[in-house]
């Protein structure tokens, strides 16, 4: 007789977005089985056993987020860059951190050639296919232009053939940004797909005007890059773009929210009843100011290892702040923004020439800072051990609200039988060392972690994808094409509560 399950996990304490309960777990077929309070010794006969040892066993992390294998040389920031991880190393390094899916940006550019969107996402997946994931993965698309044509064309094929139902548009970087005009056709046509439209949210006129006084005056150095973009150039742009998704109803999800100031038009907006979500990332709780200019020399470069759009906020009461809004739902999902550039690298991070140390600006340094790695655990020893955040919303922002947001629900993001055997199982905290992170721990092609030195108090023990253990103990034990292509559905959240904005329902309701 073939045994009843493949693999039990027990005397865990099983962590969803509704509860956190002593309870086994049977898998079989590499879906979630049984969940019961105890397994008979017949009935878990045959399986592969792990005991939690009255650790949390939570669904496997769902980073929504991440950028691999692409084009940030020319198109993507017109920054310079490049990426430093592909499929293989970024998921790799995804899996070590308790990380079972993550949705990367396949992106569209200026080039007039190059307008398809479906030709886009064919040519990016050719690139994932090439090396290959260690765990799930699906793509968003980064739209750059409004042709009608392909809008009305192309979307309905992306999400039929391609499952690709959600979009990031920017309103800030020369190569990528859209004017509020073509922001609306886009999310118009977004909205007409059921496609969830995610919007980085700066003030493209505000940023381009200080960084020009600023180079005049000479202050180019790293840390000028955040005096560049102060958090009114985010708060405008939110409350912006909640207007434009206001007038016809469009639900949108800031991504990358640095600033409490931004937090604030997104809960107002929450509180108005619109479909309005937003994305925090680890850097906007860990780093500040004070990282930009660590070596006071602007001829050093080290400080652009911190560099990211938006950057990190002034001080740590705006880690407070945003921990707050992690805590009271404005935050809706959590995710890494995992965006990898070599240190030591001539397309890398430091702006200016490593070997004559004759500085650039800050203007040139590619913005992005990697760490699907170190997203959970970041977030486990922050919130979760602070008591900041409960376990169950750990559970809702790292995996359950990214899954339901993007169209993987209940697949990803749930332990519930028929569902996906995606599990992270963390370190029995009592008994957990707490230790300080070095690089070369890490799993990513990046030469730097900005979390040097820094102390976790847990880290994934186990990361479990569709039932088969890819990490275990600190060893990898995945290969690159353990991952499947998810192709995803709309978003669970649908377009949102029923607002108190009848006007805008009825611009929505003609434009249709
Ligand atoms: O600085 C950042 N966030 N780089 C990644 C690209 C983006 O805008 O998300
Ligand atoms: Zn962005
Ligand atoms: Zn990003
Ligand atoms: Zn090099």
């Amino acid at each position: 007789m073939s045994p009843k399950f493949d693999l039990v996990v027990v005397n865990g304490i099983v962590v969803t977005a509704a509860d956190a309960v002593p309870c086994c777990i049977g898998i079989k077929g590499g879906k979630i089985h049984t969940l019961s309070p105890s397994f008979s010794s017949d009935e878990i006969e045959g399986a592969q056993i792990i005991d939690a040892e009255g650790a949390y066993v939570m669904p496997g992390g769902v980073d929504a987020h991440v950028h691999l294998c692409q084009d940030l040389k020319t198109g993507a920031h017109g920054l310079g860059g490049e990426c430093a991880d592909d499929f293989e190393t970024g998921s790799r390094s995804a899996a070590a951190g308790g990380t079972t899916t993550i949705i990367t940006f396949a992106t569209q550019t200026r080039d007039e050639t190059d307008r398809s969107l479906i030709k886009v996402v064919e040519a990016y997946n050719a690139r994932a296919e090439a090396t290959g994931s260690f765990i799930d993965y699906g793509f968003h698309i980064i739209i750059v232009r409004n042709d009608p044509e392909i809008l009305e064309n192309e979307l309905p094929i992306l999400v039929r053939d391609w499952g690709v139902t959600s979009c990031k548009l920017f309103m800030t970087y020369k190569s990528q940004r859209l004017t509020d005009t073509q922001l609306l056709d886009v999310m118009l046509a977004s909205q007409k797909n059921e496609i969830t439209t995610m919007i980085h949210a700066e003030n493209g006129d505000m940023i381009q005007w200080l960084a020009e006084k600023l180079e005049n005056k000479g202050m180019v150095a790293p840390y000028y890059h955040a005096l560049s973009r102060p958090p009114v150039v985010e708060m405008e742009a939110t409350n912006r773009a909640i207007a434009l998704a206001g007038l016809i109803e469009n639900p949108i999800l800031f991504v990358h929210i640095g600033s409490p100031l931004a937090a604030a038009n997104v809960r107002n907006a929450q509180t108005q009843g619109m479909p309005i979500y937003a994305e925090t990332c680890p850097q906007y709780l860990n780093l500040t100011y004070d990282d930009l200019q660590k070596f006071h020399s602007p001829t050093c470069f080290e400080n652009s290892k911190h560099i990211c759009s938006p950057p990190p906020p002034p001080g740590t009461s705006d880690h407070d702040e945003l921990y707050l809004g992690l805590h009271n739902g404005t935050f809706t999902i959590f995710s890494s923004d995992h965006c990898p550039f070599r240190y030591d690298h001539p397309h890398g991070k430091p702006s200016g020439d490593l070997v004559s140390r004759k500085p650039g600006s800050f203007r040139f340094i590619p913005n992005g800072i990697p760490g699907v790695e170190t997203r959970m655990s970041l977030l486990y020893t922050g919130g979760l051990a602070t008591g900041r955040i409960t376990p169950r919303k750990f559970v809702e922002l790292t995996s359950t609200n990214p899954s339901k947001l993007y169209g993987l629900y209940p697949k990803k993001g749930a332990i519930m039988p028929g569902s996906d055997a995606d599990l992270v199982i963390w370190h029995p905290q009592k008994t957990f060392e707490p230790f300080a992170l070095s690089n070369d721990m890490l799993h990513h092609n990046v030469d730097y972690t900005p979390y040097e030195g820094k102390e976790f108090v847990n880290w994934p023990r186990y990361t479990i994808l569709r039932g088969r253990v890819i990490w275990a103990e600190g060893e990898l034990k995945g290969k690159p094409y353990d991952g499947e292509y998810l192709k995803r559905g709309p978003s669970y959240f649908g377009t949102g509560p029923a607002g108190r904005r009848r006007d805008a329902r009825k611009t929505a309701t003609w434009l249709r």
